[in-house]
């Protein structure tokens, strides 16, 4: 879910809280879009007001212009991805409390709801809803409540912080009390929480893509603590009330602009046509003075680095197959064994870690709650975490002991395209990193790969240049297939997988990625007449072994009547003789080809979509940034 706040001057109400919240929402629609809301407060009102809706942010914008919503000094917002309860109004965000003078937004699972729910049933407490955040509406009321009947005065920011101590599980809450309209009060437990600092204005976030309209300096709440938010100050302490001193702050390396469309139809356009650059500015100053290469933030010793003797990727989706490819890579440079595991199953299978193991937590957002629970563990076994992250200061890179920091820019569309590709390229920086202070490759040899990694944006770019009208032929010949399987060997293996698993997550097209070599175990029994096949063709030279294997591969399937699409390198007979359609590939070393392969497929797959009319950047029941386990 996407949460917003903003806090503003306590003697002017006007309309800049609602138009704060419903810009911050409109950037956080990537967190979720089943509902939205908003909850306002202002001096002399006697409730909460809150306007909320099911469906996407279009119809609560739409209600608040049909019948506006009245001046404000504070406001909290909310864009949700359904947990718990339908997607429905009710069941949508700010909730109250039972004297509507308290709003909630909540961001999480809140595991104890039940039985919360059950005690204040028992006080006569009723309820609309079906969520757990209704629950802690009705709790925080009840504290405030209490808290007037000790002190004679309301105290939001102690009441949330009670309350707080009082649930488990993950979540962020924001809180307005209409008797205290001066302040926004947050809190946050495994759940991200960012504040924006502005002047004479201050805003809260769940990332800062939130606020990035209106302020560049950002202020870190962290793990288990809960921060007050007014006009012209930000107080953060722990659950129990201690001040945090100096809490860290740092500026915001994007600009807004970069968050919007810019004349292209959709995010996903704008994305997929920024791979060239994404994996430009991931390579951008990684070489320093002396040759030697750069990570961001490196809290590990350069012994502890040699020391290493395996390496455990964890990742969920599409970052797990950049972790894939990511293995050839780095066991052939640097000889250690690389395993790739899906983050949520990584920590339940009591994994062999020491110290000697470095875990890399691969992650655009920075904040999917199963890869941060998977490098917990890893780090409370005694490994070292390195993040691949393309979001400055979130949870993840926060919590591991070293960073590297893909520099795609915000990613908006739900489907990852540029944040894949800019992940293979920090994956093979630390992979040539690794290999430098283990002393696995010459120096030239390091610089020459390097140097072929710098040639491959404008490779990339020549395939959004030349391939793209092939593509959008193929989609319009596809269109109406009712599953594609998609195969490949080596390092297209993952691009397989990753091809797949685009199709299918916004064109719902039914997809397989296979292992080529798998497909006389099994898979060749799906392809009939006219089933359309896929196949990651590798170069012909060096490794034309695996080449001669796909080829074979690709005979046995024409040979059934299924319609082949080849990604091949340039002048790859074999693959014009067999194929029905081919995407071309420019020369480029194999280790380095995913960068080039998936392009055509993230293509493909938006092609597809469009042609079945689907709104490619938000694809049903899926959340770009999945902050629950
Ligand atoms: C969600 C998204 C996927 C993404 C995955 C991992 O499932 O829908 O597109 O690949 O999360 O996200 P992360 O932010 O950790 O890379």
């Amino acid at each position: 879910c996407g949460i917003v706040g903003y806090a503003g001057n306590i003697d002017a109400a006007c309309g800049k809280p609602l138009e704060v919240c419903l810009q911050g929402l409109a950037r956080l629609e990537y967190r979720g879009y089943d509902s939205a809301g908003v909850a306002l407060s202002a001096p002399g009102m006697d409730h909460v007001e809150v306007r909320k809706k099911a469906g996407r942010l279009a119809n609560l914008v739409d209600s608040v212009e049909r019948r506006p919503m009245p001046a404000a000094t504070v406001g909290i917002g909310h864009t949700r991805w359904a947990t718990n309860g339908v997607p429905s109004d009710v069941n949508s965000h700010p909730h109250t409390s039972r004297d509507g003078k308290v709003a909630i937004i909540h961001n999480g699972i809140i595991e104890n709801a039940s039985q919360l729910r059950l005690d204040l049933q028992a006080e006569g407490y009723r309820f609309s809803s079906a969520t757990d955040t209704e629950v802690a509406a009705k709790l925080l009321g009840k504290i405030v409540d209490a808290i007037i009947a000790e002190e004679g005065a309301p105290d939001l920011f102690k009441a949330v912080r009670r309350l707080a101590r009082m649930l488990e599980g993950a979540f962020t809450i924001l809180a307005t009390d209409c008797r205290q309209p001066g302040i926004v009060v947050g809190a946050r437990h495994d759940s991200p929480l960012v504040v924006g600092l502005g002047d004479g204005e201050n805003f809260l976030g769940s990332d800062v893509a939130a606020f990035v309209a209106y302020t560049k300096r950002a202020l870190e709440v962290d793990q288990d603590q809960a921060v007050c938010v007014s006009a012209d100050g930000v107080t953060v302490t722990d659950f129990y009330g201690n001040p945090v001193e100096n809490p860290t702050t740092y500026t915001i390396d994007w600009d807004a602009s970069a968050a919007e469309k810019g004349g292209w139809e959709s995010f996903m356009d704008k994305e997929i046509h920024e791979d060239p650059a994404a994996v430009q500015r991931t390579l951008l100053g990684r070489l320093d003075a002396h040759g030697d290469i750069n990570l961001d933030e490196v809290r590990i010793e350069e012994h502890d680095f040699k020391a290493i003797d395996k390496i455990i990727v964890i990742a969920c989706g599409t970052a797990a197959y950049a972790g894939q490819v990511a293995r050839y890579a780095i066991e052939h440079w640097v000889r250690i064994p690389v395993e790739v595991e899906l983050a949520h199953e990584f920590r339940y299978r009591d994994p062999i870690l020491t110290p000697r193991t470095l875990v890399v937590a691969i992650s655009q957002s920075g904040e999917t709650m199963d890869t941060l629970m998977a490098l917990r563990h890893a780090r409370e076994q005694g490994s070292k975490v390195l993040a691949i992250c393309n979001a400055q200061g979130a949870s993840i890179p926060r919590e591991s002991d070293a960073v590297l920091y893909t520099h795609a820019g915000p990613e908006v569309a739900v489907a990852s395209t540029k944040a894949f590709v800019a992940q293979i390229t920090a994956a093979y920086v630390l992979g040539l990193y690794l290999a430098q202070v283990k002393g696995t490759m010459y120096r030239d040899e390091i610089q020459t790969t390097l140097d072929a990694l710098k040639a491959m944006p404008a490779k990339i770019q020549w395939i959004l240049d030349t391939q793209t009208k092939t593509v959008h032929a193929a989609a319009a010949q596809m269109a109406d297939a009712r599953s594609v399987l998609f195969l490949g060997r080596h390092v297209g293996y993952p691009v397989a997988m990753e091809g797949a698993l685009k199709l299918k997550e916004i064109a719902y097209t039914f997809t397989e990625g296979f292992a080529a070599g798998e497909l006389k175990h099994g898979p060749i029994a799906l392809v009939d007449e006219g089933e359309p096949v896929v196949f990651i063709v590798p170069p012909e030279r060096g490794r034309d072994v695996l080449h001669a294997k796909v080829v074979s591969g690709i005979e046995e399937v024409k040979a059934r009547g299924a319609f082949i699409i080849a990604v091949a390198e340039e002048g790859d007979r074999d693959a014009q003789r067999y194929a029905d359609i081919v995407f071309w590939r420019p020369k480029c070393p194999t280790l380095l080809s995913p960068l080039v392969d998936v392009v055509p497929l993230q293509l493909f797959a938006m092609d597809m979509a469009k042609l079945k009319g689907y709104d490619v950047d938000k694809p049903r029941n899926l959340a770009k940034s999945v902050t629950v386990e």
